[in-house]
């Protein structure tokens, strides 16, 4: 493949505006059309980020021959249709998280990627963060024996709006889908397998998607991992590594740069990295699969993703949380 990739942005919101600035330090991407639901919109995006086209509608976007990757930034509920629309046009995709609504979106999504030996990967930014493949080699070398727990939360307050995506079941909004999925993610990229045992208890917002939720999943061996998300109250971003013979101390897991490690209570280390645009990573390692012809990442593959989401499917069951789209 070409030496720059070429991207469309699907659905020019918040997170796509973050993500564009960051996309645009890396060199080698070219983001060269964006789509919108709205004319205006694309046209007002494309402007302020010098995009060459800008299209009124997804399809036009999806059609545009010049594009190599469309990064879909739509709300929960459409990711599976803008996904499944961008793959029918012959593109590879980048789709925000949470991947889906359900594990039976993201297990059809995969398989039309697969059928088509088109990538598709889960933007979820913080598994490429770099301090990540630090703490996994220090896992592995056994330094600190091996993984007990994990915990991790992450919490932040937000005022009920209705209508708003996070609140709204019809954009299958709540905070497991939208906040959960990081700690959820975290720990299963820690622990490497599906648990056995998944408990949760959901405290739901009036619009009856889950306002805060807590989580505790059993894998094998009696391994566990302690997880929280809420709009209902702040907490500390941090996550807790406990191993048999020592911990690792993250702060702020979602945007760490570095990860203190304890032998038994006494620090040993501190890994360190620098960066500033946590969400270019993910970017490049979806451009370094495009270019070594991989429809998956070996970082974040698309059965972590099913994963995920097959243990965001239970949690909902179990907590009477049904989208309008899923009745
Ligand atoms: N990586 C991160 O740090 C991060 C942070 C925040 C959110 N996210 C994820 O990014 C995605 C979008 O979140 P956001 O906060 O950017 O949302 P947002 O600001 O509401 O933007 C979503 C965009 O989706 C388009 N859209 C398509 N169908 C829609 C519908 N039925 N209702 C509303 N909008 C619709 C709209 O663009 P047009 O109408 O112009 O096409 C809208 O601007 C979610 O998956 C979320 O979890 C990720």
């Amino acid at each position: 493949m070409k030496d720059t990739i070429k991207w469309g942005i699907l659905a020019p919101g918040h997170i796509a505006q973050r993500f564009t600035e960051h996309l645009l330090t890396l060199p080698d991407a070219k983001i060269v059309a964006v789509g919108s639901r709205s004319i205006d919109r694309a046209l007002q995006f494309a402007e302020t980020y010098n995009i060459d086209r800008a299209y009124g509608s997804y399809l036009e976007l999806v059609k545009d021959p010049e594009i190599d990757i469309i990064y879909v930034a739509s709300p929960h509920s459409a990711h599976y249709e803008h996904c499944l629309l961008a793959l029918e046009h012959g593109k590879a995709v980048l789709c925000e998280k949470s991947f889906t609504a359900n594990a039976e979106q993201a297990k059809e999504l995969v398989k039309v990627a697969r059928e088509k030996s088109l990538f598709i990967m889960e933007a979820m930014w913080t598994r490429f963060l770099p301090v990540y493949p630090l703490v996994k080699k220090l896992l592995d070398s056994g330094t600190i024996g091996e993984v007990r727990t994990v915990s991790a939360n992450y919490c932040f307050f937000r005022e009920f709006e209705a209508e708003h995506r996070i609140f709204n079941p019809d954009l299958a909004g709540g905070a497991l889908l939208d906040i959960g999925i990081y700690p959820l993610s975290f720990a299963q990229w820690v622990m490497g397998e599906m648990p056995e045992f998944i408990e949760s208890r959901c405290k739901l917002a009036p619009s009856g998607v889950d306002e805060q939720t807590s989580i505790m999943l059993t894998y094998k061996g009696g391994k566990s991992a302690l997880l929280h998300c809420a709009f209902n109250s702040f907490s500390p971003t941090d996550a807790y590594i406990c191993c048999k013979d020592g911990f690792i101390y993250i702060e702020d897991f979602n945007r760490a740069t570095k990860a203190e490690v304890y032998k038994g209570w006494e620090k040993i280390d501190e890994l360190k990295v620098d960066f500033e645009y946590g969400l270019a990573f993910q970017a490049a390692e979806a451009m370094r699969c495009l270019r070594e012809g991989l429809i998956e990442s070996p970082i974040l593959t698309h059965q972590m993703s099913i994963d995920c989401m097959a243990i965001m499917d239970k949690i909902r069951a179990d907590n009477g949380i049904i989208y309008p789209f899923e009745k």
